[in-house]
């Protein structure tokens, strides 16, 4: 066996049969089985394609080269206690930054031109339009420089928003003012109208959307208060201090794609609240086509020698 693929089918299109088809017709003449349907000689895996494998899974293969993780996250993967030490490679691709960005340029547009408002106002039968400004005067603050943010930022920006971002280690993005660091958060905050985390989840950024960041962002812009776009990941922020925030108008509204328990139970109040937009992890849906191109790029290129990409970096857990 070359490759091993260890997904569990979420719909249709992720059934591990069809993973393998897609990659066999990528990969020629390689052999490709299937977790844990096929009986494998475990020391003859070199590859593992696997979204959310079983902790300590990987660990049975002693020859393992690489681990391809199907998603961008890897905040699951990092959890198996029993993680081989082999390079893991995340999901990058333009399809997949392409689809990120749209969720956020789409729900920065509706609060920006105010749409909640306006079909509410359809839904009465009210011709009562309010004032309206310019991109240029709503301040958006990108949480997240990665892959992803970046692209959102800018844009964000070639729509006219001012936007700002903000990330661990410095950055230079034409038109967007860079923050970075725990210095730098309290300025990006202090200029943010809407706030999209587009982060990963970590040790360092659990919970970091919590009471005291949403006081910290900007009241003085033409919303009226500040909202969230949340389509990094649930554990980001703390449940509990969304409500409360929403609730004493600390924040005017939210827009979250992900979650602490996905699917969302049927009983959060985030479903029923009228200042939430739930969507259910689905900013990005993931073509599995367009990922099965880049696994099998990047195996090609390894054997001939050359780098991988987009190479997970464990000190930082993303
Ligand atoms: N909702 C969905 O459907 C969906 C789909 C795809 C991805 N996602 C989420 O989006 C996340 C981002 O993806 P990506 O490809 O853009 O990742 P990425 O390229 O690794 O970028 C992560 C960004 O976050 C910054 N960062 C990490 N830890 C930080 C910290 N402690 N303080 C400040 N900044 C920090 C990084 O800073 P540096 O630049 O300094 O490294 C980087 O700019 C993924 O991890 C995943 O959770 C969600």
């Amino acid at each position: 066996v070359t490759l091993l693929v260890a997904v569990h089918a979420s719909s249709e299109n992720w059934t591990p049969a069809r993973w393998r088809t897609r990659l066999a017709e990528r990969l020629p003449g390689r052999r490709i089985a299937l977790w844990p349907d096929d009986a494998v000689d475990p020391s003859s895996v070199r590859y593992v394609a696997a979204w959310k494998p079983p902790p300590g899974l990987l660990a049975t293969f002693p020859n393992l080269e690489v681990v391809f993780n199907l998603g961008a996250g890897v905040d699951a993967l990092l959890q198996d206690p029993r993680l081989p030490d082999v390079p893991i490679v995340r999901v990058a691709t333009d399809d997949l930054t392409n689809r990120m960005s749209e969720y956020v340029l789409m729900h920065t547009l509706m609060i920006h031109r105010q749409q909640r408002y306006l079909d509410d106002c359809q839904r009465r039968g009210f011709w009562t339009p309010r004032d309206q400004w310019a991109a240029n005067a709503l301040r958006v603050g990108v949480m997240g420089l990665g892959v992803i943010g970046a692209d959102a930022a800018r844009k964000l920006a070639l729509v006219g928003f001012d936007v700002a971002g903000w990330s661990r280690s410095p950055k230079s993005i034409e038109g967007i003012a860079c923050f970075a660091g725990d210095a730098g958060l309290a300025p990006f905050l202090a200029r943010t109208d809407v706030l999209v985390a587009l982060l990963p989840l970590t040790p360092d950024t659990r919970g970091v959307l919590d009471r005291r960041l949403f006081a910290d962002l900007a009241r003085d812009g033409r919303l009226g208060g500040p909202w969230l776009i949340n389509a990094g990941r649930g554990g980001l922020h703390v449940e509990e201090d969304v409500l409360a925030a929403l609730d004493d108008g600390t924040l005017l509204g939210a827009v979250l794609d992900v979650f602490a328990t996905e699917p969302l139970p049927p009983e959060h109040p985030f479903w029923g609240h009228p200042k939430v937009t739930v969507t259910p992890h689905n900013a990005a849906d993931s073509d599995a086509e367009a990922i099965s191109a880049y696994v099998a790029a990047q195996i090609v290129r390894h054997e001939a020698g050359g780098a991988l990409a987009n190479l997970v970096d464990r000190r930082h857990g993303y």
